[in-house]
């Protein structure tokens, strides 16, 4: 047996290193903006770099006033003159064809989503390439039914959409966008995250090889002002955002002020409930993936764990134990489990929190994984001790840390659960499916998992309520934000 194979003191197996190829990524060295199909020359450039190293990746584009003018401008036209009127069928044979070149291209995107990123290509290669094909894919599927999705008999589209997303999800949130609007007849304009332009700018050569018609989908890189430009242009019919609450609050006064539609996935404080019948391998395994997948960065993370009181002592011996197995570093490479913080900036933000909860008196425990010397990171950490006032409790730190409360009965965990101004995501741990539908139903969250945690599919509503935002997007539902209805 090689030494690769044997254990390690912390009771893990050594893996020797996995790295994908950083080449396949096939970066060009600047960007400029996709609009009316085809690439304007850069100007105006930014660096997006690596946030596992801190090196530059490639130069993109910041998009202007009058470049958002002009990408606006050339959606109309195409929604005016090829796209609201093209039959369904022939729409979807676009979409379907955007779905298989995500597929065919697959390996190039999951590098590039992972360089630009910082998430480990297991989960980019695993779930957010496969799941954006599946996106077009599924809505592929509505483009000639939407007589049938339940919105009448002949619902119509709302003209051109700007889409504004963020650097979590980076092409998983374009397809997200992008899908449910192009199957129900609406042209875009889509705004990606200003650390994270990469591979919607791959994205946008995957339109061209479909021959998607100009203009049908522009895409302006840039940062908070381009974003601004964009939701607040008067040629625009609706407004699709996801991001920070904060944003999500300026975007809806704009809204407000010019009557559009408007949808918003903003925040969340996700509580993940655990009952002291539930099976304890599956439990730890969902609390980790419930606030460890993405680093954490991730709207509906189960970054609140309501544990009952009786069982917390061995859910947290045994949640530390597991978060010293996990993998944390070089996110190309294949063993990897938690890869970097997106930004200097993010990472700041969630350094700031955990100070403030040892501040205010919760109990840290960091993993013992050693960090790599350049780059951002932060070690997968859970707070014990944590009363609901703490900033820890309250606050979305989109980060890998956890906040461990305790429940003694099912209206405590409710009480506690929702005692939150957010609303997007809850998890439930129970063998009694009669206790998970009272609690479930109870919760004031958009989604809520049974025995399992952070399952995404294109077929299913995907949403918040208060805080979180309005809007549904997946489904039959998440056409409804793109019909006139
Ligand atoms: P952000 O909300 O500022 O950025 C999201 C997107 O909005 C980006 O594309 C950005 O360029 C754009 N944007 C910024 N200001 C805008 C404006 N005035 N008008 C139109 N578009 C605008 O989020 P940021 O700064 O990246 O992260 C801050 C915090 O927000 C994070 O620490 C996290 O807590 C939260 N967040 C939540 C997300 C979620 O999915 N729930 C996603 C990203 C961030
Ligand atoms: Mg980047």
């Amino acid at each position: 047996m090689s030494d690769s194979f044997l254990t390690s003191p912390l009771g893990a197996l050594e893996y020797a290193p996995a790295p994908e190829s950083a080449s396949l990524a096939r970066l060009r060295d600047s960007y400029g903006l996709f609009i009316d199909g085809s690439f304007t020359e850069p100007h105006s450039v930014s660096d997006t770099v690596n946030p596992a190293t801190g090196e530059r990746l490639a130069l993109y584009t910041r998009a202007s006033s009058e470049d958002v003018d002009a990408a606006v401008r050339s959606a109309r036209r195409a929604y005016e003159m090829v796209w609201r009127d093209m039959p369904g069928s022939e729409r979807a044979k676009y979409l379907y064809r955007i779905a298989r070149l995500i597929q065919e291209r697959s390996r190039e995107l999951a590098v590039v989503e992972t360089l630009d990123n910082g998430k480990p290509i297991r989960e980019t290669r695993d779930v957010d390439i496969p799941l954006a094909a599946a996106h077009f894919f599924y809505y592929a599927g509505w483009a000639d039914k939407l007589g049938y999705a339940g919105f009448g008999p002949a619902p119509r589209p709302l003209g051109v959409a700007g889409q504004v997303i963020p650097w979590n999800f980076p092409l998983l949130m374009a397809a997200w966008k992008l899908a449910p609007a192009l199957a129900a007849g609406n042209t875009c304009v889509l705004k990606p995250a200003e650390t994270t332009p990469l591979s919607a700018l791959v994205l946008a050569d995957i339109l061209r090889q479909a021959e998607l018609p100009p203009g049908v989908v522009n895409i302006v890189t840039g940062d908070g002002v381009t974003g601004a430009d964009l939701v607040s242009h008067p040629g625009v019919d609706k407004i699709a955002f996801t991001g920070s609450t904060e944003v999500g609050r300026i975007i809806q006064r704009v809204a407000a002020r010019a009557g559009r539609h408007l949808t918003l996935e903003l925040g969340g404080k996700g509580a993940n409930i655990v009952f002291e019948d539930a099976p304890l391998d599956e439990v730890i395994e969902g609390i980790i993936d419930g606030i460890f997948f993405n680093q954490g960065h991730v709207c509906c993370a189960g970054s609140r764990l309501l544990v009952e009181e009786s069982m917390a002592d061995e859910v947290l011996r045994r949640l530390r134990r597991r978060m010293d197995q996990l993998r944390v570093g070089d996110p190309l490479d294949k063993n990897t489990d938690v890869g970097a913080i997106n930004s200097a900036a993010q990472l700041a933000k969630i350094t700031e929190l955990t100070e403030a909860g040892e501040r205010e008196g919760a109990e840290r425990y960091s993993a013992s994984c050693v960090l790599p010397d350049r780059g951002y990171w932060f070690a997968p950490t859970v707070f014990s001790n944590v009363s609901q006032t703490h900033r820890i409790a309250r606050e979305e730190i989109f980060g890998p840390v956890l906040s461990v409360l305790t429940f003694r009965t099912p209206d405590e965990a409710v009480a506690k659960a929702n005692n939150t101004p957010y609303g997007l995501a809850c998890g439930v741990w129970s063998e009694k499916g009669s206790r998970t539908l009272w609690v479930a139903e109870r919760l004031k969250a958009g989604v809520v998992w049974a025995n399992t945690y952070n399952q995404f599919d294109p077929t299913s509503p995907f949403g918040g309520v208060r805080e979180s935002g309005f809007g549904r997007e997946g489904g039959r539902q998440g056409l409804e934000a793109y019909l006139d209805v």
